[in-house]
């Protein structure tokens, strides 16, 4: 037994269990990303999240040769990636201090005003400006020329993103109006509400996932490995800020943004000057009325003190300035009544709560729906249809339900009970003890995963087949042309429907001549790789691979998970006792075979495939090699599991029951019906000593 690889140090790792856990982690790491970047939902919180990412890079540094092609370290849109070079900023890039009301932006400037030891009635000039909501970015320019772009990174060490922020139209390769000897110019990349929208929906009709805001898709955008898609982005840039500067900006922020405007940049026309508090103040409400209408996201305005010579003198406490301050929009926050709680069903099956909600305006937008997040969220705060609640809306962020207003709820309603079947398409959805999240168990069937459920049939490691990719399910699907996956092989010999699909666009006579011949061709496979294209919970390649040669046969494999399903001790012990299998796997097949969706969708796929068996591992040359062997009665020698590691090791098949199929019987002491049953079926039967002798010199 393996236990839970999850658990395990990664200095205690074999090979094949490191390859195990990196194809655990990719699909992990990726649906969390996926969770956070496109559907705003993170089930992990950032620490969490950090330590999948880790222990990742952990295993990739003992075992550089089994880095996958889909390994999170070379995927961008996330943390860090080590794709792109590193760029140290000197001096670092810094962050802003928060005032959220007025009282606080009136002890910052106070404070200003006690630092430099100036009475209550003399000037001080401010600028205020929008604080755009995008990626902060450095662009170092020598002789006029750029020579390096970064993202701020940790603020003293960012990624080095020159070729990609050459792509953008708003930042000039070389400076107008005068070439000093170095200029940092600082500012913040963006992209703009419309733009945005029209990418995602571009997205969304090639079916590729949609970004959650323009935020991340600026992001997303910027750090591509490709500057030519960067370049097709609709990225932006305001400049605001320098960092190195020879010779050394002086005078004063208004000035400096001017000098940025003749140099070519895009600098924020919003930009007022501001002689108190009060206009300060006035400012800040100005901005937030127009906030709604603003083509980009903003979540605040930025105060910065207009003279240079005061903001050297005020310096920096740690890793913000004591000369400006981002005074933030409260979140909006508004009461509405919740008409119906729903559910709504991911891509990866999570069913999702959603309060349906009288529409109701909110900071500008109207509001209709707010994430309940999960079973937990709702049931803490005891939220119900009917009831009138507190919602939040903060930036771009999907609304949230703060509270319930338990002084208003009528009389009659009822604790709201989460479903334990999906909405979409009616099996089970399951709940496994100390996750958050239920989901649907029908992954095969259910329409909500059917894109991406496909996808992953398809794909290379599973039936692999040419011409049927990433972009062909989503079409093939949106025409009627497939539900399932036994449909793609009705398809290859429904010469209606390759009518219909040559008339589609991308499609022609010859390419869908191919892409029958490849489906034919695919009809003969091999049991691992269709047991990992059912795409079950758990199993990746590794463990499919390793059921395949555990149980041989896909008529085997199919009987002992039904028995698996139907909570058979046997079936059970036997798959746990295999090595390299751990709990999760146990549990991730029971749940698929308990779905009786699932086994009609293979079974439909098993009509029309030819499923070859799995090969008994080469390494050993063994009597038992290929034969199956049924342990019975206890061992003296050794654990009934280290028997059964042992025999597997020498390439035999361990099964839980004698049939006629059974090579040898080993029986132990205390050997019941089984060792009767192989002597009714003329089933070989090997005493202890004598299986030793095999196990010991083979
Ligand atoms: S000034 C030392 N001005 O806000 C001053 N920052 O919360 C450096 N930001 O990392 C920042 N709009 O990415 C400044 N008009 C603006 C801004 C702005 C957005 C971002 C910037 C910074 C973050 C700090």
């Amino acid at each position: 037994m393996s236990g839970d690889l999850a658990e395990r140090p990664v200095a205690a790792l074999t090979e094949d269990e490191a390859a195990a856990e990196l194809e655990r982690l990719a699909a992990e790491i990726a649906r969390h990303d996926r969770l956070y970047y496109q559907n705003d939902r993170p089930e992990l919180s950032d620490a969490d999240y950090d330590l999948l990412r880790r222990r990742n890079r952990d295993i990739e540094a003992r075992h550089p040769e089994l880095i996958r092609d889909d390994s999170p370290s070379r995927r961008v849109g996330a943390a860090p990636v080590g794709a792109f070079a590193k760029a140290v900023h000197d001096p670092p890039m810094l962050s802003l201090d928060n005032a959220m009301d007025e009282a606080e932006l009136a002890e910052f400037v106070a404070r200003i005003r006690r630092f430099l030891n100036l009475p209550l009635d003399a000037p001080l000039p401010f600028v205020a400006e929008p604080k755009i909501d995008g990626l902060s970015c450095s662009l170092r320019y020598e002789s006029g020329r750029l020579v390096r772009a970064a993202t701020r990174g940790d603020g003293r060490t960012g990624e080095d993103i020159t070729a990609n922020v050459r792509t953008i139209k708003d930042i000039p390769n070389r400076l107008k109006g005068g070439s000093p000897p170095v200029l940092e110019v600082r500012g913040e990349i963006y992209i703009e509400r419309a733009d945005f929208r029209a990418l995602n929906a571009a997205r969304d009709a090639a079916g590729e996932p949609v970004f959650a805001n323009p935020r991340n898709a600026a992001a997303g955008s910027t750090r591509q490995l490709d500057p030519n898609v960067t370049a097709k982005r609709p990225l932006r840039f305001f400049a605001y800020a320098w960092g190195d500067a020879d010779p050394p900006v002086k005078g004063s922020y208004h000035a400096f943004l001017a000098d940025l405007e003749a140099h070519g940049f895009s600098v924020n026309p919003l930009r007022e000057p501001c002689h108190d508090v009060a206009a300060l103040v006035a400012y800040h409400a100005r901005i937030g009325a127009m906030r709604p209408e603003l083509p980009y996201d903003i979540d605040g305005v930025v105060d910065k003190l207009d003279d240079i010579a005061l903001q050297e003198r005020l310096g920096y406490v740690g890793r913000v300035p004591r000369w400006a301050i981002a005074h933030k929009f409260a979140a909006e926050r508004a009461e509405t009544l919740v008409r119906a709680i729903t559910i709504q069903v991911g891509r990866t099956g999570a069913l999702t709560p959603v309060a349906e909600l009288e529409p109701i305006t909110v900071g500008g937008v109207v509001v209709g729906r707010a994430t309940l997040h999960n079973q937990d969220y709702i049931e803490a705060k005891d939220i119900r249809a009917g009831d009138t609640v507190l919602i939040q809306r903060a930036g771009d962020v999907i609304p949230q339900v703060l509270e319930v207003r338990e002084e208003r709820r009528p009389e009659g309603t009822a604790p709201y009970a989460f479903p334990d079947h999906c909405p979409e398409c009616g099996s089970l959805a399951v709940r496994p003890e100390g996750e958050a999240v239920r989901r649907c168990t029908g992954g095969l069937i259910c329409p909500a995963q059917r894109v991406e459920r496909l996808r992953h049939f398809v794909a290379r490691d599973a039936f692999d087949i040419e011409g049927l990719g990433k972009k062909q399910v989503p079409q093939l699907l949106a025409a009627g042309l497939i539900e399932g996956p036994a449909d793609i092989f009705r398809l290859a010999r429904d010469q209606a429907k390759l009518a219909r699909l040559e008339a589609l666009e991308g499609w022609a006579k010859k390419k869908v001549e191919n892409l029958a011949a490849a489906i034919e061709a695919r009809c003969a496979i091999p049991l691992d790789r269709l047991i990992y294209a059912l795409g079950i919970r758990f199993i990746g390649r590794v463990n499919a691979r390793l059921l395949a040669q555990h149980y041989g046969d896909v008529a085997a494999w199919r009987e002992a998970m039904l028995r698996l399903a139907t909570g058979d001790a046997d079936a059970a012990a036997d798959l746990a006792n295999t090595d390299g299998v751990g709990p999760r796997i146990v549990e991730g097949l029971a749940e698929f075979f308990k779905e009786s969706h699932n086994v009609e969708a293979l079974d439909d796929l098993l009509a029309r495939l030819r499923v070859e068996p799995a090969a008994p591992p080469s390494a050993a040359a063994s009597p038992i090699a290929g034969r199956t062997v049924v342990f019975t009665g206890s061992l003296e020698a050794m654990s009934r599991a280290e028997a059964k590691a042992r025999a597997e090791a020498l390439g035999a098949r361990v099964a839980g029951s004698v049939s006629a199929k059974t090579d040898y019987v080993v029986i132990g002491a205390d050997a019941g019906s089984k060792a009767k049953k192989a002597t009714e079926l003329g089933v070989t039967i090997l005493s202890e000593v004598e299986w030793l002798t095999i196990a010991r010199t083979a």
